[in-house]
């Protein structure tokens, strides 16, 4: 069957929008794909001739971006007008945690959801299938569908010379950053939810251009939605068993890393996301648990939310007891003490901060009175300063007029006249650093504090730098 998609609709030009429309554009040159954001420099910085300039940072995706844009995938804030056009909208908008009201702290902050859905209502034309692929909570299909009704019956009524008609489908997207390029091109699953079998079949013949069709499982609407909450909630959950087990491991004198190994080792088990950290960041993880803690609570199932909700507390717990060790050893204070931060990004290869396990330590260390030189590969000094202002923390100490913190060009910048540095991303750059040179730099006793488990501790007491490694128990 002739595939009768001409041209595609992307709202939402973000992590998720960008990359998956760029390699659906890719793999479909016969289709024309939109992305719409109302966020007017976001879509310069997606238009900007330097690809350096993309809004964001991802391995392979420059290359696609040249090959495509302006041929068959474009980016632009005329909104109305491509939702009109299209035959195909995803929508790709962010889902926050709410912050207040009913719900806050807990359940997702539907607002850009409904936003979009009252947009397509009012501008689709002709038949338009709508494909949810931000995570949502549970049932938010149906939200959309009683707006999308809503407008039909309101608009036109009986009129059927104007009738517009829907069709909603959840395609949950499962990219991780720093890998979205190669996660798109290589799915471990497409997931497409919905109970109209043409839209499926549309959809899925999309996808048939790179995938193969036992990797594309459909189900009812509301499994697809929650199979992606529950897929993050057990990424975390392995995090936290992990990070949880770092703790004991430094008690007992036993090695994380060979712990985990042996653990992975059983297939039953498998080695992915047994690496001990600084705990999870990312838009997802604590959104999608605070969401599952919420619809469980709702549903009256105490007991699963409480358990669920442990994950979290133990993600935090893990950032606190690294900030009290780094105090510890620092002679219990680090007040006018300067100390070099490593990586600012929630993980290696992207310049994403949400939720980013460096806001709450640095934050942290800064209340304890320390200055802060940061260093990220590729996270922006308005970033870094965004994410750390808040009202109690201005960038000036105003006593002497001081930087509290400030964001170095290098490692060896970052490093200089310092008492600590602190790993706190696991970017590549970070495994070889020249130790020899960092103690040289650093005020004695210099001390690592190695949150990611990449440096070696031979190579640091060679040079006369203290150590502490995660999960690391027998440290000498
Ligand atoms: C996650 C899911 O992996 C992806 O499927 C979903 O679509 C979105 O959420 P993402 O948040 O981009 O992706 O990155 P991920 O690789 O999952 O890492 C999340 C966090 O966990 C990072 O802070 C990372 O450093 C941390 N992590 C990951 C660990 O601490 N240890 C691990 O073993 C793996
Ligand atoms: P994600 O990681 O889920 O992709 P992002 O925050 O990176 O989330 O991207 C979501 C994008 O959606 C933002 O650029 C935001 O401006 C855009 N957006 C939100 N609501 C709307 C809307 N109603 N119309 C157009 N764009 C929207």
């Amino acid at each position: 069957m002739a595939n009768p998609i001409k041209k595609v609709c992307c709202i939402g030009a973000g992590y998720v929008g960008g990359p998956s429309m760029t390699v659906m554009a890719d793999r479909s040159p016969e289709i024309e794909f939109n992305v719409v954001d109302k966020n007017l420099k976001r879509i310069e910085s997606w238009n900007s001739l330097d690809l350096n300039n993309l809004p964001i940072y991802e391995p392979g995706l420059m290359k696609l971006i040249k090959k495509c844009r302006n041929k068959n995938l474009y980016f632009s804030n005329e909104i109305e007008k491509n939702i009109a056009l299209a035959d195909m909208i995803f929508i790709s908008v962010n889902t926050p945690t709410k912050t207040t009201g009913l719900g806050a702290g807990q359940a997702i902050d539907l607002k850009w959801i409904e936003s979009c859905a009252r947009q397509i209502a009012m501008h689709a034309k002709g038949h338009t299938i709508v494909v949810e692929k931000s995570t949502l909570p549970v049932k938010t299909a149906q939200t959309i569908k009683s707006i999308l009704d809503s407008y039909i019956k309101k608009d036109f009524g009986d009129n059927n010379k104007n009738s517009k008609t829907f069709s909603i489908l959840s395609n949950p997207e499962f990219l991780a950053e720093g890998t979205a390029i190669e996660d798109l091109l290589k799915p471990d699953r497409i997931l497409i939810g919905g109970d109209d079998n043409n839209a499926i079949e549309v959809l899925k013949n999309i996808y048939l251009k790179w995938v193969n069709e036992q990797k594309i499982l459909t189900t009812d609407i509301w499994s697809s939605e929650l199979s992606k909450l529950i897929a993050n909630a057990f990424l975390a959950q392995r995090i936290s068993s992990i990070n949880s087990i770092s703790a004991l491991c430094e008690s007992t004198e036993a090695n994380i890393s060979d712990v985990a190994k042996a653990v992975g080792m059983d297939s039953r088990i498998g080695k992915y996301f047994l690496k001990s950290g600084p705990g999870f960041g990312g838009s997802c993880f604590k959104k999608d648990i605070l969401n599952l803690v919420y619809i469980c609570n709702y549903y009256g199932l105490f007991e699963v939310a409480n358990y669920w909700e442990k994950v979290i507390t133990i993600n935090s717990w893990q950032q606190n007891r690294i900030v009290s060790i780094i105090v510890n050893k620092l002679y219990g204070t680090i007040s006018g003490k300067k100390i070099a931060i490593l990586g600012f990004a929630f993980k290696a290869n992207t310049n994403d901060t949400r939720e980013s396990p460096a806001i709450n330590i640095c934050r942290k260390l800064l209340e304890e009175g320390c200055i802060l030189n940061i260093y990220d590969p590729k996270v922006s000094i308005e970033q870094i300063d965004n994410d750390l202002k808040n009202e109690d923390l201005s960038n000036l100490n105003e006593l002497n007029n001081e930087k509290k913190w400030q964001v170095s060009s290098s490692i060896i910048d970052a490093v200089r006249k310092t008492d600590a540095l602190i790993i706190l991303t696991d970017w590549n750059e970070f495994y070889n650093l020249d130790l020899e040179e960092i103690n040289n730099l650093m005020r004695p006793p210099g001390w690592i504090f190695d949150t990611r488990n990449i440096i070696n501790i031979k190579q640091a007491n060679k040079y006369g730098l203290n150590i502490w490694k995660i999960g690391n128990g027998n440290l000498m």
